[in-house]
Formats: C-alpha cells, sequence, structure tokens
C-alpha cells in the first residue's frame, strides 16, 4: 500500500445543474481513492474516520450551493482538521473564484477545519435565460479540465505522503 492510501479520503458534492462538479469529484475521487457521499448521506459516514474531506458544489450566486452551506454550518467542531474545497461555475478568474469560495472557506474554518487546497473550473451553465441560447460553456468541464481536476489529487496525494514523512 502506498503511503498516500493511509489517509482515508471523503468527498461530500452537491451537483444537480448538469452534474459538472460530480464530474469533477469522480476524477479526484478515483485518484485519491476516496469515498464520495451527497448531502443526504452525512448521517450514515463517521467523520471521525477521514483524516481528509472535500467539499464540492456548483456556485449560486457567487458562493457554494446553500444545502452544501447548510451542511458545513451544521458540522461538528473539530480542531485543525484537513480538508479542501472546489467548485465547477459559469465564469472563473483568481479573484471571483476566491471570492466564489469564501463563504464555505469561512464557514469551514469556523467550525475548526484548516483548508489545505483549492480547484475551480467552468462548468455547462444553462441557468436563466441562457437555456434558450444552447447555453454557455458547452462540453465544460473537457477533458482538459478533468486532466487539471487529476493533477490536483495527485497534488494533494503529494502533500499528503509528505505530511506522513513529517
Ligand atoms: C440557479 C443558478 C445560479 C448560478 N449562479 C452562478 C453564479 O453566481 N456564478 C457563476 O459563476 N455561475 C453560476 N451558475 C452556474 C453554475 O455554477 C455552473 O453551471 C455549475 O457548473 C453547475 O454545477 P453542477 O452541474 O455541479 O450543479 C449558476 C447556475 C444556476 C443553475
Amino acid at each position: 500500500m502506498n503511503k498516500q492510501d493511509l489517509k482515508k479520503t471523503l468527498i461530500i458534492c452537491y451537483s444537480y445543474h448538469h452534474n459538472n462538479t460530480l464530474k469533477i469529484t469522480n476524477v479526484i475521487a478515483d485518484t485519491m481513492n476516496a469515498k464520495v457521499i451527497t448531502l443526504e448521506e452525512i448521517n450514515n459516514v463517521d467523520l471521525t474516520e477521514y483524516d481528509l474531506i472535500g467539499f464540492g458544489s456548483g456556485i449560486d450566486s457567487g458562493k457554494h450551493y446553500k444545502p452544501l452551506l447548510s451542511l458545513a454550518k451544521n458540522l461538528s467542531q473539530v480542531s485543525h482538521k484537513p480538508s479542501f474545497i472546489f467548485s465547477t461555475s459559469a465564469t472563473q478568474g483568481k479573484r471571483k473564484v476566491d471570492k466564489d469560495h469564501s463563504t464555505l472557506r469561512s464557514i469551514l474554518t469556523t467550525k475548526g477545519y484548516t483548508i489545505i487546497a483549492e480547484f475551480s473550473c467552468k462548468g455547462f451553465n444553462t441557468n436563466s435565460f441562457l437555456k434558450h441560447f444552447g447555453g454557455m460553456n458547452k462540453g465544460k468541464p473537457d477533458v482538459n479540465d478533468l486532466k487539471d481536476a487529476k493533477a490536483f489529487a495527485n497534488d494533494l496525494k503529494a502533500y499528503l505522503a509528505l505530511q506522513e514523512t513529517l
């Protein structure tokens, strides 16, 4: 067994619009050998069994989806538990993503989670009037986004492996 497999990873994903975030979730989970759950399954898992927890969803009104934010608000207090957050959204940009992630980041930090990494990419969007025009970002996340997600997961694995040696 590789050292990084000693770390148990759980990913909590909420993806409904076009399953864009689920596609990213599945790549990260496959790469990290992580368990994936939906919001409804939260009561069936013991979070204390996991060393690293990922939280991902689409973005609505400049924040992660409300049900994921509500779940985060209801988490038990932890102490410096490693976590990562990710999203898919209509538009990207370092400052924009930083702001989009700020609400979830702030809730999790207050709960005692340490966010060690963040990832985001574009997702197909047919919200509102866009549905009449074929939507935006058709085909996203695409093969390159999935490659980026895999690289992100491999970097996380490398980081965890390094932690094991310290
Ligand atoms: C109701 C709604 C509101 C949205 N608001 C935003 C937004 O504020 N900013 C943004 O960049 N994308 C926004 N989007 C686009 C989604 O975040 C994007 O399509 C995402 O990839 C959907 O993820 P999912 O398929 O995993 O649910 C919105 C989409 C919907 C349906």
